[in-house]
Formats: structure tokens, sequence, C-alpha cells
């Protein structure tokens, strides 16, 4: 059975729909003291896929609880997606007493669950913080799937040397189009967001900015307001993980955004594509269910 989180209802939905798999209807409670209590009483069977995006505190808690719901009511096997990792840009300590966090949150996932499939997650090497096979999802080409066909020589445009890999997976689920990238540093401390834009010519072209996450918009926000100014005819930002904190929508639109596209690994209103198939590709690799 497909056993959604509360944040990846839809998505678990279109997954049982593509495996063909059936569907649990968990629940989703809170005493008054604030604890949580996610339960599954329609559970039936011997294996389960959980499926729950990570992309609060309280779902990193809901997920453990499912994972031990779903063993509590007879499944003998586990497989855990998390669409969309959180904690996983904290991948090393970056300061002195500083915990690497995506290492703490995947140990405590790791217990309850025979393997795990994550999509895009930051870095690949987040994986080896498992203590169970991993299996990672490249889910960017979706991205192609809503551009129109006759983009005016198209750019696809890494905001950062970390997101030309899946640049240039949409450049190519699309079919045609240039790939560059900006270069990118971040004040830790303020979050604010400077880049050193390449001298790709932009005036009169169609503009697609990929990156894996739009968090706070502000690396977004920066590269559009550098090609918007430069001239480029359209403007499509687009990304894997619609997280979209804070006020990243309004930022984006002021720079100059046409379009905005992600999937539905963080559940959003741009979450006009489906990472749906290519992890139920993933799931026929992966083990039993
Ligand atoms: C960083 O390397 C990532 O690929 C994203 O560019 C970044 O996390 C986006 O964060 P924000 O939207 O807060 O600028």
């Amino acid at each position: 059975m497909i056993v959604p989180g509360s944040s990846s209802q839809l998505l678990a939905a279109a997954l049982a729909e593509e495996t063909g798999r059936p569907l649990a209807t968990p629940t989703y409670d809170r005493f008054p003291d604030g604890e949580g209590l996610a339960a599954v009483p329609d559970f039936d069977g011997e294996s389960a896929t959980v499926v729950a995006t990570t992309d609060s505190d309280a779902a990193w808690v809901e997920l453990l609880q499912l994972q031990d719901a779903v063993r509590e009511a007879g499944a003998t096997d586990v497989t855990t997606v998390v669409p969309y990792m959180g904690y996983a840009r904290q991948d090393r300590s970056f300061g002195d007493g500083e915990p690497v966090s995506a290492r703490a949150m995947a140990r405590a996932i790791s217990t309850g669950t025979d393997r795990v499939v994550l999509v895009n997650p930051h870095e690949r090497d987040v994986a080896d913080f498992y203590d169970m096979p991993v299996e990672t999802v490249d889910a960017a080409a979706v991205l192609a799937d809503p551009l129109p066909a006759d983009l005016a020589d198209p750019l696809f445009l890494a905001p950062d040397e970390g997101a030309i890999d899946i640049a240039e997976t949409v450049r190519d689920a699309h079919g045609t189009g240039e790939v560059d990238y900006f270069e990118k540093r971040r004040d830790r401390d303020t979050g604010e967001v400077e880049v050193s834009p390449s001298d790709a010519p932009v005036a009169d072209r169609d503009v697609i900015v990929v990156d894996d996450i739009v968090a706070t918009g502000s690396t977004m926000s920066e590269s559009v307001s550098v090609v918007t100014d430069r001239g480029a005819a359209g403007v499509v930002a687009a990304c894997v993980h619609p997280m979209l904190a804070a006020n990243a929508v309004t930022k984006l639109r002021s720079a100059g955004v046409d379009r905005l596209v992600g999937s539905d690994t963080i559940e959003r209103g741009c979450s006009v594509v489906s990472v749906a198939t290519p992890l139920a590709d993933a799931l026929e690799s992966a083990g039993p269910n």
C-alpha cells in the first residue's frame, strides 16, 4: 500500500495510480499539548511505501510515526519515499558546535525502513548518511513538460554551478537550447545572495532559470533580475522543490518572472508537474511492494 504523509497526498495518489498499488488513508491528528498522531487505520498488507515530504519539523515526526504505524499494522517490508528531504542543505557542520543535520535526520528515519528513495536531494552525498539502501531519483526532466515547443532561442540558466546538471537535464528533455550558469555567493549571516553573471547574451531570448529548490527565492530572483535587465523576451523560473518560503513568490514576481514551474515534491500552487512517473520507475527497481 502507498501511505501518504499529510504533505504528500496528491503525489501519493498519483503514485498509487501510476503503480496500481492501493492508497491508504491515514489520519493526522494533534493532541491539545501539540503532539501529533499519524495513524493508518485502513492499512492492510505486508509491504508499505510511505511517501512523505519533510518540509517541516512536524513532517519529520509524522514520517517517523507512519513508519512505526505500518509495522504495527503488520507491514514486514517498508519503503520510505522522501520527495523533498528537508535539512539536506545542512549536509556538513558549517561552524564550531554545529550538527550535521542531514545526517541526524537520515539516521532517525533509517531505523524504521528497509530502503529509502530520495528525489533530487541537494547533494547526492546525503544518501551516504542513511544506514540502508538509498536510491536517488533525478526527476528534473519533468520540468520541461510545460515549456512551449516554440521558445525563442532558449537559454537554460543555472543560477549557480551546482545547478548546471539539472539545467542540462531540462534542456535535454526540452530538446533544444543552450546551457549557461552564474556564479553565486551567499552571505551566511544575512542570507543575501549576489550573483556574478556570465556574459551570455539574453536579449530577445526566452530564459529558463533552473534550480533544484527555490527556498527564500533570493537565488532565483537575483538571477532573474539580471536576465530581465538584459532584455530577455520571457523568463520561466523552474525548480524541482518549490519550497517558496516567506515572500519568495512576490520576490520572483518583482524580479520579472513570467511563469513559475515546480513539481509536486512540495505541493504548491505552482506544482504543475508530477514526479510520480520517475518515482514509480524507481520503485519498480527498488524492491518488493
Ligand atoms: C543552493 O545551492 C541551492 O541549489 C539553491 O540555489 C538555494 O538553496 C536556493 O535558496 P534560496 O531560494 O533561499 O536562495
